[in-house]
């Protein structure tokens, strides 16, 4: 099935809108950078925190998206992070009817220190599912996409995850080690003791220690990376560049195309935090809003002993084992 009240018709003209969309947003990132190269100023300001900042370029690329969606599909919702922003209210907004979710520049602050991990992601949703996504780094000339049933790609013509051919990889037999883990640190930097960040970096030592140490969590990752955005760790992970996503704090406009595009990949996108029974208890579904969303496995493939979708299901659990619950609730999710 496409997606509920959309033919897969509408849904490929819907698709090569939001293409042609990104390559327009991303190219006017790419030109405030080369302003600035050619000795223009940058300015910038804080919302939250001093690290949860915004430019002038994230309102004026929110802006052109926005309109743009507005002038094609006018009875289409959108839900863009500068917009949000503004709003005092931090509930979840994203209801029945279709939203396009998006972010003009996840990784601003990549982007204001020219650390080419910026992009802009394009999510479109239906009945709360992301059935399009749209990501492009413009500094690397990198284009991710997908819409449900026509499959993931890079640039439009590198079927995700890369390696595919003659199979899907399983994932690793010891996951997580052998597998690059992707995670940040975000943006809740408050010293609480036991807090997110603290938790955060257990959950981080855990994952990274030598198998066998620390009570048995030490998972021996073969490494550790945060890009600076969460859009584009999704995008890694449809590649199968990174294997595990573990992530909470980020926004849905952060992950709603990343999630399209790793699904459409054959990933697999789940919570972060760990049930009661981490090795029995159901693997349920993420949820948008929840800011919590992962544990993200990339697309596998089968081995002579399990299916794909089973050694994604052991690499979350063993995951979970490893990992500390987190606190991000906030209305409406
Ligand atoms: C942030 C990035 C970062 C993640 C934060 C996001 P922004 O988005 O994706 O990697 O850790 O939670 O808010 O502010 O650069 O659009």
């Amino acid at each position: 099935m496409a997606a509920p009240e959309f033919s897969q018709e509408q849904l490929d003209e819907i698709y090569a809108f939001a293409v042609d969309l990104g390559r327009k947003a991303g190219q006017l990132l790419l030109e405030s950078v080369e302003k600035r190269l050619d000795g223009g100023s940058q300015t910038i300001e804080e919302k939250d925190s001093a690290v949860d900042i915004v430019t002038q370029t994230d309102e004026d690329v929110e802006a052109f998206i926005k309109s743009s969606i507005h002038d094609r599909y006018p009875a289409h919702k959108f839900l863009g992070e500068e917009s949000y922003a503004k709003g005092q209210s931090r509930e979840y907004l994203i209801d029945e009817q279709p939203t396009w979710c998006i972010d003009p520049l996840d990784g601003t602050v990549n982007f204001t220190h020219i650390f080419p991990m910026f992009c802009v992601s394009i999510g479109f949703i239906v009945k709360h599912r992301p059935v399009i996504g749209v990501i492009y780094a413009p500094f690397q000339d990198q284009l991710f996409s997908s819409c449900v049933n026509r499959g993931a790609w890079l640039n439009e013509k590198r079927r995700l995850p890369l390696i595919h051919k003659p199979s899907i990889p399983p994932m690793p037999p010891t996951a997580p080690g052998k597998c690059i883990l992707s995670c940040e640190w975000g943006k809740d930097r408050r010293d609480i003791p036991d807090g997110n960040m603290y938790r955060k970096i257990e959950s981080f030592l855990n994952l990274a220690a030598e198998t066998g140490s620390r009570g048995g969590k030490g998972g021996m990752v073969h490494g550790v990376r945060s890009l600076g955005s969460a859009t584009l760790d999704l995008a890694y992970t449809a590649m199968g560049s990174f294997d595990i996503w573990w992530e909470g704090g980020c926004w849905e406009w952060d992950v709603a195309a990343g999630i399209a595009i790793l699904l459409e990949a054959g990933g697999l996108v789940t919570t972060a935090n760990p049930p009661e029974n981490p090795e029995t208890d159901p693997i349920e579904e993420y949820k948008l809003g929840s800011r919590l969303y992962l544990g993200i496995s990339r697309p596998a493939g089968p081995s002579e002993t399990e299916t794909g979708r089973q050694s994604q299901e052991r690499t979350v659990r063993e995951v979970w084992k490893r990992v500390r619950q987190l606190d991000f609730s906030r209305p409406g999710a």
